[in-house]
């Protein structure tokens, strides 16, 4: 069975983005593969390192993870740090790692321009760590959303150099995957871009979001001032909330607002208004399950202890190997 690796970092709580761009598919993944799903709570630190937030944005997302529908018995749910191994296997592959390739990667640039001063050495080899999360379990396929497709070549790279440089044939080429082909990329309600805990306020709906919130949000969402004749092109603001309608409205509504759109006659307003209680549809069985799972220590202290477990069988092997492979055998 095809082992499959991924992660959701632990900056705060998880977003439609999050949802439509990993969540979905790992639900589909864990029923089919061997698969192994994280909190990346150590790359969390390389923007978030408050010792409070980390540890209440931790259990939130593991109760996230448990309310969206991962089942501890179908696939291997665990906390990045709670593996140590994988810090050993990132110092690793860090040797041959050059300096080059980690300042050219496109999400370190963004943030050490929106960071300037707090450009760490985490920050510059985070796509190292990211590569140890997902070789420490020889994985094959990934389920990211579209941002993360560099860090997927990254890893690759990573894994054919180590290849090349011991002479074996020992990580598998993982590639991201989504079950619907193309990878997604969810946008927010800014206008532009997508749907991210930090961008502005305002640009994503989470799933703890509450109906009031979520109306808010949505009805402040940028738009134009319409379109002027009849099959018009979309702004990318109009056509952001189209994308975000085909997501959590049914077929037939969108279909009415969008023959809306191309007759001119579509009103904007009454289109946030519909985009929100759908959304408010979709969330709030998320949302009520999420506080129930919150409440639930003995659950999250429970699957915390099993995927540690498991976590560490599969990930010793693959450190075990990789030492002896390069050498560390006295
Ligand atoms: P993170 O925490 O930013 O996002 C988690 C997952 O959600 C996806 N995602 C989106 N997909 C579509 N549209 C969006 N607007 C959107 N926003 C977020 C991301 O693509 C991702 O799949 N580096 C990773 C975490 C990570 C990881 C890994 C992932 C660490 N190690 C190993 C896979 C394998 C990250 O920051 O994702």
């Amino acid at each position: 069975m095809e082992t499959v690796v991924s992660g959701i970092r632990s900056t705060g709580n998880l977003h439609l983005g999050n949802y439509f761009g990993a969540m979905k598919n790992f639900l589909r993944m864990q029923e089919e593969y061997n698969c192994f799903f994280f909190i990346a709570d150590y790359h969390s630190l390389t923007t978030h390192p408050d010792p409070e937030n980390l540890k209440g944005h931790v259990r939130q997302v593991l109760a996230e993870y448990l309310a969206c529908g991962l089942n501890p018995e179908k696939c291997t749910l665990y906390i990045q740090s709670d593996v140590p191994e994988v810090a050993e296997l990132y110092l690793l592959l860090n040797m041959n790692a050059y300096l080059g390739e980690l300042e050219r990667a496109t999400t370190f640039k963004e943030k050490a321009r929106k960071h300037p001063d707090n450009i760490n050495a985490g920050l510059l080899t985070y796509p190292v760590l990211m590569a140890a999360d997902i070789l420490l379990h020889k994985a094959a396929k990934v389920p990211v959303g579209k941002d993360q497709e560099q860090h997927l070549e990254m890893t690759r790279q990573f894994g054919n150099r180590f290849n090349r440089m011991y002479r074996v044939d020992y990580f598998p080429e993982p590639v991201a995957f989504n079950f619907g082909g193309q990878l997604v990329k969810v946008p927010g309600l800014d206008g532009s871009g997508k749907m991210g805990k930090s961008e502005g306020e305002g640009n994503a709906v989470f799933l703890f979001d509450t109906d009031e919130a979520i109306r808010k949000k949505v009805m402040r969402a940028v738009s134009d001032s319409g379109p002027t004749e009849p099959d018009s092109p979309k702004s990318e603001a109009i056509q952001n909330l189209f994308t975000l309608m085909s997501l959590v409205s049914d077929a037939e509504t969108l279909k009415s607002f969008e023959e809306a759109y191309n007759h001119c006659t579509i009103r904007y307003g009454d289109m946030k208004k519909q985009l929100a209680e759908d959304m408010i549809r979709f969330v709030r069985p998320l949302r009520e399950r999420i506080a129930d799972t919150l409440q639930n220590e003995k659950l999250l202290g429970e699957v915390m202890k099993t995927g540690r477990e498991k976590a560490r069988e599969s990930a010793a092997k693959t450190v075990k190997e990789v030492r002896e492979l390069m050498g560390i055998r006295y």
